[in-house]
């Protein structure tokens, strides 16, 4: 893997530039358990741009997974208005929604959900083969695995794999369908410091490479130091959304 650096900084765009690729309007999440009511997400309202590297920031319990959850259409607001990458995934069509999930959105899920019957390879090989983007699945899968440092564990099924090497599995997958926006849930959670630096630096390499939209949400506020721009949330509102002061810290100044 490359040495770490720091990356250059983009403003949000503005209510009136061009489309985001995320846009969220007044968007709310709730549950109902019983005569409860659980309020995940309320009143949201954000848009994120082609290659800006976000970070949502907030502790256990905020909101983050909602988030992501909405924005890559495996959930439905109670309210509101969500549009990403030109689907209006409030109103798509199971179909639109079939493809939207597809072509447009990456997910690396906190929990990971590997295939267990699939090795590392063909569970990476199976995200460049839903996307369609290219032909050779199996020679891209070896190249990413060998990209997130698993160059010798291809064959090897998730429950011969640390935790940590298998969410290195799930970012190759996620990163290999080579989709415009990429969503990842404490995507360090299971990384010791030297391999999670290098795991965001080549989820940051995404914005520059292909212009992806890469939000990554953590509860770990030195990550936030290497975005373009943090997200917080807290008991789900957004209470902060601003560029880094300064500019983006260089990776190799992160400790954690
Ligand atoms: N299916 C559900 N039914 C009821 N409440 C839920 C459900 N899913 C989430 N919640 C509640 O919504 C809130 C936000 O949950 P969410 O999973 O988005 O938090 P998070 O910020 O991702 O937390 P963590 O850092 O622990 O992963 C929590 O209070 C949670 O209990
Ligand atoms: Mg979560």
């Amino acid at each position: 893997m490359n040495p770490p650096r720091g990356g250059g900084q983009r403003s949000p765009p503005s209510r009136n530039g061009p489309a985001a690729l995320i846009d969220l309007a007044g968007v709310a999440r709730r549950y109902r358990l019983g005569e409860v009511t659980v309020t995940a997400l309320a009143d949201i309202d954000l848009r994120i741009g082609e290659g800006e590297f976000v970070v949502v920031l907030g502790p256990s319990g905020s909101g983050k997974t909602t988030l992501l959850n909405l924005v890559g259409a495996l959930d439905t607001p109670t309210s509101g208005r969500i549009v990403v990458a030109g689907t209006d995934i409030t109103r798509a069509s199971r179909r639109e929604l079939a493809a939207f999930r597809r072509r447009s959105v990456s997910f690396i899920f906190q929990t990971f959900n590997l295939f267990p019957g699939l090795s590392a390879l063909e569970n990476v090989a199976f995200g460049v083969d839903v996307s369609g983007r290219e032909r050779d699945g199996d020679l891209v899968a070896r190249r990413m695995l060998e990209d997130v440092g698993l160059g010798d564990r291809v064959h090897h099924y998730p429950h011969e794999l640390s935790g940590g090497e298998q969410q290195r599995v799930a970012i190759a997958r996620a990163l290999a369908t080579r989709n415009p926006i990429l969503l990842a849930d404490e995507p360090t959670g299971e990384l010791d410091f030297r391999t999670g630096v290098q795991i965001l630096q080549l989820l940051h390499d995404q914005t520059h490479v292909s212009g992806t939209a890469v939000v990554v949400v953590t509860h770990n506020r030195e990550i936030a130091r290497v975005a373009d721009r943090v997200v917080e949330l807290s008991s789900g509102h957004v209470v902060s959304d601003a560029a880094n002061p300064g500019g983006p810290a260089g990776f190799a100044e992160l400790t954690w």
